[in-house]
């Protein structure tokens, strides 16, 4: 229990982890400093398909949407932050995460294309079309207990498992290692929670999304995934 209260700490505030467990993936010092305006048009220009060993298949709008809104399976990248982008693509190259297209797209990527696409995506605003207007209430109701609650509501698993503990209550507020989950698609966060049950995804620091991953039943997944869905994303420029 403490270990969770002091990573979600950890997490939120985005001191201490990243300096001691994440390794830097890009080699860069500049985290907290805004990308110059070079470096967000290189990462456009990378996302409309620019990248130097990229192809057609590495045209990461035409998965992901013009402006990283996210669309069927690939999921919403706009306003995610950039150490977060850029930690989930080294995991890909690495096969800690498994994604037979990621991985490709990921490998051909050099670790400055890596910086200027993602700071790219970072700079968005987030908008999504994940809510579903006829979402059945209910479903959304109980999702919206669990992120807020926990599971089993009181009990000891309660405290580790209330999602907004580590991704805010509203969309932004996530640090820099824990990604805003509003507005991402349904189908998009039920397979991530999936893929930590069956061990395709491990790259997660200290396993904190498997441990949690594994004690959702079928139905929470369901009803947590949906309620996410249909939060609208938050910007975080007021
Ligand atoms: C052919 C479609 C396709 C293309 C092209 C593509 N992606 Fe993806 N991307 C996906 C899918 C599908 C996923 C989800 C994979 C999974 O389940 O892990 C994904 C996941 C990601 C993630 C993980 C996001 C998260 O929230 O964890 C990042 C980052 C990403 N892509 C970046 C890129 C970048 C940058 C490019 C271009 C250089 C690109 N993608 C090109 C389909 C694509
Ligand atoms: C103790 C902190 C913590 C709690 C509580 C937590 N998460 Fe996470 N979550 C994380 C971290 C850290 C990541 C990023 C993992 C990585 O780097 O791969 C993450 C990533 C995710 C992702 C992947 C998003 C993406 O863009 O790929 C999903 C989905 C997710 N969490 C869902 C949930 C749900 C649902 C709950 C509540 C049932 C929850 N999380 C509770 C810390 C937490």
């Amino acid at each position: 229990m403490r270990r969770f209260l002091t990573l979600a700490l950890v997490l939120a505030f985005g001191f201490g982890v990243e300096a001691q467990d994440f390794s830097n993936p890009v080699g860069t010092s500049d985290n907290d400093q805004s990308p110059d305006a070079g470096t967000l048009e290189r990462g456009r220009l990378i996302a409309a398909g620019g990248a130097q060993q990229g192809g057609v298949e590495m045209k990461c709008m035409a998965c992901h949407g013009r402006s990283g809104q996210g669309g069927g399976a690939a999921p919403m990248l706009a306003g995610l932050p950039w150490s977060y982008l850029a930690d989930q693509l080294v995991a890909y190259r690495k096969g800690t995460r498994e994604s037979r297209i990621m991985s490709e797209v990921a490998s051909r990527l050099t670790a400055s294309e890596i910086r200027a696409v993602t700071a790219w995506y970072a700079s968005k605003s987030p908008s999504s079309d994940a809510a579903d207007p006829e979402a059945d209430t209910r479903l959304l109701e109980r999702g919206g207990a669990l992120a807020r609650a926990g599971l089993r509501s009181g009990s000891a698993s309660a405290e580790m498992t209330a999602c907004v503990m580590c991704h805010g209550q509203d969309a932004m507020e996530s640090g820099t290692a824990v990604p805003p989950l509003a507005g991402q698609s349904a189908d998009y966060i039920a397979s991530q929670l999936r893929a930590w049950q069956n061990g395709t995804r491990h790259n997660d620091p200290l396993n904190v999304m498997r441990e949690i991953a594994e004690q959702l039943s079928a139905d929470d997944i369901e009803a947590v995934a949906a309620y996410y869905a249909n939060l609208p994303p938050q910007s975080d420029e007021e």
